[in-house]
């Protein structure tokens, strides 16, 4: 009795170790593994904005929206973003932004980016220098009203209830960032040299990191930060700023821009190191986003894409850009409105659409590079973002 007893035990201390192995196994190599993030809160600029400088300074133009929503839908885009194929991936809607009054809900979270963004508010007004007010200290301002406020309208029950995130999903959720590239444009339109740029730079990135301690403070745990991208491989710049042949790379992108956003780039690593030090409960992975882009496009054709930095939709100039007639610019002609600045044939194997933003189609092949982690600083693809932080919290549940 006692014998058998204890062979009693042994097989249930096997099966119980069994047990315990194969749902570790499961934790870590299965789907039961992966994060999972209720809500994603996104802050940046143009190349993550939903919709929040359309809400607040007018509708960005048609062609905008053309080949995926079919008609503007507050992205300076023919269609997707980064951020909506993030969010997709995710299992959730796409972002609306925060200051969409309109049929917005917020239960799976809210973007805060706005076009013409910059982390540092800048001293000018956006009719004076097309730079959104809503800068990244803004944005941060916004977010922690928006926890706040859902907190105590959710309390009031009916449609609330159904409109804003719940008040876990604010510790739970991804936080990502794309902004930057409008700090380092900004100085070059006040005439400043590459080394004054440079000169201001830890600023940007001292206020940038105030606004992650910020949502730290806030609660939010895991962190997805893009860096900023080939600055010198945009129409936009290279149109404005002509350089000499020697300034130039072979794939048409300007040297000097692209220097500089290389540089901005390892100060902002140097900053998330630091951060991680600081905020030892935090999940902070560092996207190289750079590294994608100009690899696109300086190798267009190697991936199916064309004419690596000439803009799809806009007219005249070398790159089909021109800053007075932009993507969507009209004019009365006859007393028509015809539109000057439209879309190429087939922005499905174009990289850059307006001369400052990507297609869609170009937004896809980045994120498909970005979300396995292998441009990630810890290597880490979005689905383990949150450092397996989440994982504990379900191995527990399966224990
Ligand atoms: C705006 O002006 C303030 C006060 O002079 C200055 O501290 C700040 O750096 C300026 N901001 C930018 C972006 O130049
Ligand atoms: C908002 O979206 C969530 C799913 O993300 C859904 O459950 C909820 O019903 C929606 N709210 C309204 C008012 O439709
Ligand atoms: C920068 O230089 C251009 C060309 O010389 C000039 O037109 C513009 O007014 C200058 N901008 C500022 C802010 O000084
Ligand atoms: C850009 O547009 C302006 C205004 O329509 C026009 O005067 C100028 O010639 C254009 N520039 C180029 C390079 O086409
Ligand atoms: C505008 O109307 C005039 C007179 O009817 C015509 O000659 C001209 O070709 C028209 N222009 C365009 C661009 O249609
Ligand atoms: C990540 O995905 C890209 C694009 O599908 C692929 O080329 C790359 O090999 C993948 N990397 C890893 C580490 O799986």
């Amino acid at each position: 009795m006692k014998a058998m007893e204890l062979v009693g035990e042994k097989w249930i201390e096997i099966v119980t170790c069994l047990v315990i192995s194969t749902t570790l196994m499961r934790s870590v190599s299965g789907s039961e593994s992966e994060c999972i993030f209720p809500a994603i809160f996104n802050l940046g600029d143009s190349n993550s904005d939903t919709g929040g400088l359309s809400a607040a300074f007018g509708q960005a133009p048609p062609p905008n929206g053309i080949t995926y929503f079919h008609s503007p839908n507050g992205r300076f885009s023919d269609g997707r973003l980064i951020i909506d194929f993030i969010a997709e991936s995710s299992g959730l809607a796409y972002l609306r932004a925060y200051l969409d009054s309109v049929a917005s809900n917020f239960t799976h979270g809210a973007n805060f980016a706005t076009a013409g963004s910059t982390v540092r508010p800048q001293n000018t007004t956006i009719s004076q220098s097309g730079y959104s007010p809503i800068s990244l200290d803004v944005q941060f301002v916004q977010f922690s009203d928006f926890k706040t406020r859902s907190k105590l309208v959710r309390q009031q029950g009916g449609v609330f209830k159904e409109l804003l995130p719940k008040e876990e999903y604010f510790s739970q959720a991804l936080y990502t960032f794309d902004i930057g590239q409008n700090d380092l444009t900004a100085g070059y339109k006040l005439n400043f040299t590459t080394e004054q740029v440079k000169a201001y730079i830890p600023d940007v990135l001292g206020q940038f990191s105030n606004v992650i301690k910020g949502v730290y403070g806030e609660g939010g745990r895991s962190f997805w930060i893009h860096n900023t991208g080939p600055l010198g491989c945009l129409p936009y710049m290279l149109d404005r700023y002509p350089m000499k042949p020697t300034q130039m790379d072979e794939f048409g992108c300007a040297k000097p821009f692209n220097e500089v956003a290389q540089y901005f780039n390892r100060k902002l690593k140097e900053v998330v190191e630091q951060l991680r030090k600081e905020l030892p409960g935090a999940a902070i992975t560092y996207v190289d986003v750079y590294t994608v882009k100009y690899t696109l496009i300086s190798h267009a054709q190697k991936y199916g894409f064309e004419q690596g930095v000439i803009a799809c939709c806009g007219h005249g100039g070398k790159y089909n850009f021109n800053n007075t007639e932009r993507c969507g610019a009209t004019k009365r002609v006859n007393g028509t409105e015809i539109v000057i600045a439209n879309s190429c044939k087939d922005p499905s194997v174009r990289i850059i659409w307006d001369g400052i933003h990507y297609t869609e189609a170009a937004n896809k092949w980045i994120f498909q590079q970005i979300v396995n982690g292998s441009f990630s600083d810890p290597p880490h693809s979005l689905k383990r973002a949150c450092y397996g932080k989440s994982i504990r919290r379900h191995k527990f549940q399966l224990l």
